[in-house]
């Protein structure tokens, strides 16, 4: 079959793990696909600084990337809003799949994607979006499609949960702990968006929407970081069996008047050390979720990182190739339910 021309939007930390994952398992792509996965181009800021990619593949030019005719699918690993948001839905718009790690954007935009994507017929996927390298979206999306979801509750910001893991083991600061875990690549650039709990409320919107076939934004999400826990709190909550964790909830409630609505939020919450998400320790991220008919399921794994991100970008992208051999595409979100978000302390 004709080869799946790809472009490469960023090439950070997670995009030069999917250059590298690319040019090592080409043949097992190509076969796994059913056509070769070709990179045509990669668009970054400063060419000069990426000596270890092939340099006839870098541009400056990300748009004019985009809009090339023989590029089938982009892949963003950018981040941020704009410029990001105006590529992807030029790309969407002219039918070109899109795999994107951008939680930001779809936390904030997604609506306006989904829209794009659905219009044209083109293939959005996002697993890389949240907890990293986590099959949760195409399960979400996919396998639990038939049923009903009622509460995704989880441990989504592996800078923060390294920080708690480590106050609780050894007792160490604040600031040493997030000195540690930006050091090992799991920290936002800024990591007021990991402590403040910014990075898991968009992590959160993105999992009620989904999951509810509704629209949540970021800003719907009530949000509470873990820059007030404390020593004392830590171990106020081990001497009670607990153990405290910055967790994602998102659940389905009905209020008094039996209308159903979603309640999204973010906080430091102590839970029994008997609950499957007390023992994630670490930069690990886990997923507890609950449908109707599946009962109890937890995900787990790495969730940051540039090679564990890739696994999902990758992953994604196969799935695209796959759908574009088969002239067919993946699940649409129509976002179908509308369901009102309930505002915290509201019932
Ligand atoms: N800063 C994020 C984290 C990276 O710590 O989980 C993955 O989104």
């Amino acid at each position: 079959a004709e080869p799946i021309k790809v472009a490469l939007l960023g090439c950070g930390t997670v995009g030069t793990e999917v250059v590298r994952l690319l040019h090592e398992q080409a043949d097992d792509l190509a076969a796994r696909v059913g056509a070769p996965v070709e990179l045509t181009g990669i668009a970054v800021r400063r060419p000069n600084k990426h000596r270890d990619v092939p340099a006839e593949l870098l541009t400056t030019d990300a748009a004019a990337l985009v809009a090339r005719a023989d590029v089938d699918v982009v892949v963003e690993v950018i981040g941020g809003i704009e410029p990001v948001r105006t590529l992807l839905v030029d790309a969407l718009s002219a039918g070109k799949s899109v795999v994107t790690a951008n939680k930001a954007l779809l936390a904030e935009n997604g609506g306006e994607l989904f829209t794009a994507a659905d219009d044209s017929g083109a293939d959005l996927y996002f697993e890389a979006a949240v907890a990293g390298a986590i099959p949760l979206l195409r399960p979400l999306r996919e396998s639990l499609a038939g049923d009903r979801i009622t509460r995704v509750m989880g441990i989504v910001n592996g800078t923060t949960n390294y920080i708690l893991s480590a106050m609780e083991a050894t007792g160490s600061g604040y600031a040493e702990a997030l000195e540690e875990a930006s050091r090992l690549g799991y920290a936002e650039a800024d990591p007021t968006a990991d402590v403040d709990g910014f990075d898991a409320a968009a992590k959160a919107a993105i999992l009620a929407s989904i999951a509810f076939h509704t629209r949540v934004t970021a800003a719907d999400v009530h949000r509470e970081g873990i820059s007030a826990v404390t020593a004392a709190d830590i171990a106020a909550a081990r001497s009670l069996g607990r153990t405290v964790k910055l967790l994602a909830i998102c659940e389905r409630v009905t209020d008094a008047g039996g209308d159903e609505a979603v309640s999204v939020r973010v906080h430091p919450a102590m839970i029994p050390k008997s609950h499957p998400l007390a023992g994630v320790g670490g930069a690990f991220n886990a997923v507890f979720v609950e449908a109707d008919a599946a009962g109890q399921l937890m995900f787990y794994g790495q969730g940051a990182g540039g090679a564990p991100t890739a696994s999902a970008v990758l992953g994604d992208l196969v799935a695209v190739a796959r759908n574009r051999v088969a002239s067919g595409r993946g699940p649409r979100e129509s976002a179908y339910a509308e369901l009102p978000v309930r505002p915290m302390g509201q019932t």
